[in-house]
């Protein structure tokens, strides 16, 4: 799976961790999700082209290099994706943002689409953001929908991913790289991953 890349940093597998406990409340779990999101984003964007922008400074205009926040788009899918959106805003807040909801069914656990609105993605370069890789169903179709749409590039901020759901992506779209903060180990019968977190939509909104 070359076009996966998990996180080593101790630091972003003790946030992890951390959300695995039932008993921390769901603004901690929110945050810690947050905060994970940016540590990922700041390995996504470790090779990030930059453009030189004059500023007025102390000694008078001069030129420095910004990351070009108007080439990127984030797309967080509704609704765990959410606090995600949150915590790389913080890092670059005048990056546009476009939303996916989607709905795994309960039984089939097929994802549906029931939002969709976008900024324009021609010749930008898009980032998903979604909590949970779990069959890799609702990150694929999300992947189909945002190729029809003509971006440059697709990257994947993931914080935690069954190897099914990871196999099914690399397998899927080799073209997208997928940053995960871990990789755990299985899905159980009713397709959650093992041990992961339980439903990250639910205890990120206490539902
Ligand atoms: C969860 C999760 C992913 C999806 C992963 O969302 O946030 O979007 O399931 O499962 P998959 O890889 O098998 O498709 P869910 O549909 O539970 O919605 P939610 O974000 O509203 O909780």
């Amino acid at each position: 799976m070359k076009n996966i890349i998990e996180s080593k940093h101790p630091l972003i597998k003790h946030l992890v961790n951390e959300i695995r406990s039932t008993s921390i409340p769901s603004a901690l779990f929110r945050k810690n999700i947050a905060l994970i999101a940016q540590y990922l984003l700041f390995e996504l964007l470790h090779e990030e082209k930059m453009k030189q922008k004059t500023i007025p400074t102390w000694i008078g205009e001069r030129d420095f290099s910004f990351i070009d926040q108007k080439r990127l788009v984030f797309i967080p899918i509704l609704r765990a994706g959410l606090p995600m959106l949150e915590g790389v805003l913080e890092v670059l807040p005048e990056v546009p943002s476009g939303f996916l909801a989607m709905k795994r069914d309960e039984t089939s656990f097929k994802p549906t689409i029931f939002y969709k609105r976008f900024p324009s993605l021609e010749q930008k370069d898009v980032i998903v953001l979604d909590p949970m890789v779990a069959t890799g169903g609702s990150l694929s179709d999300a992947i189909d929908v945002i190729k029809q749409e003509n971006p440059s590039s697709i990257q994947s901020l993931n914080i935690i991913g069954a190897p099914e759901g990871l196999e099914l992506i690399a397998t899927k779209h080799p073209d997208i790289l997928v940053h995960i903060a871990q990789i755990d180990n299985h899905l159980n019968d009713k397709k959650f991953i093992i041990p992961g977190l339980g439903d990250a939509g639910d205890r990120a909104f206490n539902t």
